[in-house]
């Protein structure tokens, strides 16, 4: 079984969403991905919208992980964090992209158009695909204790 990710973006993240959404699509460990928007690099739809429902969609495991990108990679990673239990996280090195899942199970990594360079950012995917968290980690209870602050605040 692989992954079922969802690809999304605003204007700003338009053409790096396409060429990474085709990478997604030819890669062995991936089964399907998704495309939450937008459809046109023109269209005004604003990055909130399209990383919440991608947010959304995963929280009710219709998904599993999500690539996001806006101009800086910093917008639709705000907003895919205020859906309860995405942990999303904006990265643009190898280390932290890795970390983003071994150490903090990040369905969600978002990438800025308008801060690295296309190949930098197909890489940077490229890595991420495979990854993935192990429970029996130390950093497991961490992941924990974020999400129990989670539920305490919303109950
Ligand atoms: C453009 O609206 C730009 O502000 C957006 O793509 C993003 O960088 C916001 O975080």
């Amino acid at each position: 079984m692989g992954w079922n990710l969802l690809v999304g973006s605003d204007g700003a993240g338009f053409g790096y969403k396409e060429a990474i959404k085709r990478d997604l699509e030819a890669h062995p460990l991936v089964d399907s991905v998704v495309d939450v928007g937008v459809g046109d690099v023109d269209e005004a739809t604003n990055y909130p919208s399209v990383a919440i429902e991608a947010g959304e969609r995963i929280a009710a495991g219709k998904a599993d992980r999500a690539i996001l990108i806006c101009g800086t990679g910093l917008g639709v990673a705000i907003s895919a964090n205020k859906v309860k239990g995405i942990r999303a996280v904006t990265a643009h090195d190898i280390y932290s992209v890795r970390r983003s899942i071994l150490s903090n199970d990040a369905q969600v990594l978002c990438l800025g158009e308008r801060v690295i360079g296309l190949e930098h950012a197909r890489m940077l995917v490229d890595e991420w695909i495979p990854l993935t968290f192990d429970p029996s980690s130390t950093s497991a209870p961490k992941v924990a204790e974020i999400r129990a602050h989670e539920e305490q605040n919303s109950a």
